[in-house]
């Protein structure tokens, strides 16, 4: 067996554990399982394509030894540092940078591929469609980027005609296409370049921050076919599986995203939707709001017997997770019924919030989706909003001109008494005023949630009696 075979072989076992990995991180119980086999599928890939590239050397073997250790060394390097030092509120912007990086290397390696290669039909539009979508993903991600870490504005940029504008731009990029295919020549390709930059720019800035979630979802998939038309013009079978993979798991998430936040699939792809052109509502207050302190609360929930916690956000920030778990552990033990409902874009990333949870050892059995809990509201006594707003927004269902109208949400106003814990009045990540805040039976509790958390910890007395 050639050392080329046995890496192909390599690869066909890499793939496997790739789909097994994907089948794993499916439910909350395997997803240990699944990170672990992705891991050895990625060293197995890794190491045949070193051998393959040692294999097939035009240089000295120890020449291109070298070249890879030395790009291994700097990668792990900043890989390591990275990992280290990320904390788990940046890990959605982290994300969207490293798909601006897929997304730079299709369009590197579409260039390098046209400059070096052969040129016929198939390989050209190889090279046009992996520049286009590498460049696309490309801008697009470093906006998404700037909008998850808040550097920029999340509200929607609404140029005039802009649908138009994409149509235009997709239009024009395949007249260039043809004119590609026919003269081989560098110009449309470079013209299609910077034509789809300003389209992947123009896209992700043109959603408002509350459809955000599925843009993230977008933008993994691009990055996947992106990866995909990388594997076809390098002739890497498993960087096309692998791309293939990530681009329909990301097409299916972006699906299942859309689906949750009742939103339309193809007005994503084509950018900006859901805010109907105006600029998402910053609102001034609407009414009075209540304030209540965390013994009020102990109190409540000493006399619950039926408690839902729904977490956002703001528990990431403030790592309430932990005493949350704790919590949720000495009420369970004096017999109260405690759930959490979590919304499908709670946070800023899909499953954000179940893994927080996981981290913080909360049972998986009594961490329920939205639709699986939003009918017991009304018989449940005590909610806690836990850094959550956007996705507990009675405005999603009751003003259609809100930017989050028509967003399925966690009814938590249904219940008997709910308390809403954040720091100030501010609005969520969509910048829309929240009329929860201003429910007679919701109140405020104002403060950091970790620190709110553990002061109700300290005044819970539960026990005999206590839910009599
Ligand atoms: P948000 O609407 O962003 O609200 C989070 C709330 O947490 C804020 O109102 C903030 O209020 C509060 N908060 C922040 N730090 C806190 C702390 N230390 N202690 C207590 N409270 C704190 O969050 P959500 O309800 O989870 O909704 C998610 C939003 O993000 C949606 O609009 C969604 O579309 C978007 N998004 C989601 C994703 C995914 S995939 N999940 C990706 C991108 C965008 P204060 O400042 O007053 O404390």
């Amino acid at each position: 067996m050639t050392l080329t075979s046995l890496a192909q072989a390599t690869y066909v076992v890499a793939a496997v554990l790739f789909v097994l990995s994907l089948a794993g991180l499916s439910k909350q119980e395997t997803a240990r399982r699944g990170n672990i086999l992705g891991m050895i599928g990625m060293g197995l890939a890794l190491a045949a394509t070193v051998v393959l590239s040692l294999d097939r050397s035009e240089r000295p073997v120890m020449v291109t030894a070298l070249l890879i250790a030395m790009v291994f060394a700097i990668g792990a390097s900043i890989g390591i540092w990275r990992a280290r030092t990320v904390e788990m509120t940046q890990m959605p912007e982290l994300i969207a940078m490293l798909h601006s990086f897929v997304g730079l290397a299709a369009v590197l390696v579409g260039f390098n591929s046209y400059l070096t290669e052969e040129a016929d039909a198939v390989h050209q539009i190889e090279v046009f469609l992996g520049v286009f979508i590498g460049a696309v993903t490309f801008t697009g991600s470093i906006i998404a980027y700037l909008k998850l870490s808040a550097r920029i504005k999340s509200n929607p940029l609404t140029l005039p005609g802009r649908n138009l504008l994409n149509l235009g731009a997709i239009v024009v990029s395949l007249g260039l296409m043809g004119w590609f295919i026919a003269s081989n020549s560098v110009l449309p390709l470079a013209l299609m370049t910077v034509i789809a930059l300003a389209l992947g720019l123009h896209l992700v800035a043109a959603i408002g921050g509350g459809d955000m979630p599925v843009v993230v979802s977008m933008l993994n998939s691009y990055s996947g076919w992106a990866a995909a038309a990388a594997g076809l013009m390098l002739s890497n079978d498993l960087l096309i599986v692998t791309g293939a993979l990530v681009g329909s798991s990301g097409a299916i998430l972006s699906y299942l995203m859309c689906k949750a936040m009742n939103r339309a699939f193809i007005s994503v792809i084509l950018g900006g939707f859901g805010t109907g052109g105006g600029a998402a509502a910053v609102d001034g207050p609407q009414g009075e709001h209540r304030e209540v302190q965390a013994p009020e609360v102990a109190e409540m929930l000493a006399a619950a017997r039926s408690v839902v916690i729904v977490p956002g956000y703001g528990m990431a920030v403030a790592k309430a997770q932990y005493p949350v778990a704790d919590l949720v552990s000495k009420l369970r033990s004096a017999g109260v019924e405690v759930r959490f409902g979590v919304h499908p874009v709670a946070g800023r990333l899909p499953g954000h919030m179940n893994v927080l949870l996981a981290e913080a050892r909360v049972p998986y059995d009594i961490v329920l989706e939205m639709d699986e809990i939003n009918d017991d509201f009304p018989e449940t006594d005590v909610v806690l909003v836990i850094g959550a707003n956007d996705v507990v927004n009675p405005s999603a269902l009751e003003d259609p001109g809100s930017p989050l109208a028509g967003m399925p949400v966690l009814e938590v106003w249904k219940a008997r008494q709910c308390i809403v814990f954040k720091r100030s009045m501010a609005t969520g990540y969509a910048g829309v005023q929240n009329p929860l805040f201003f429910k007679e039976n919701s109140a405020m509790l104002f403060g950091d949630a970790k620190t709110k958390v553990e002061e109700i910890l300290t005044s819970l007395r539960v026990g005999e009696g206590a839910n009599a």
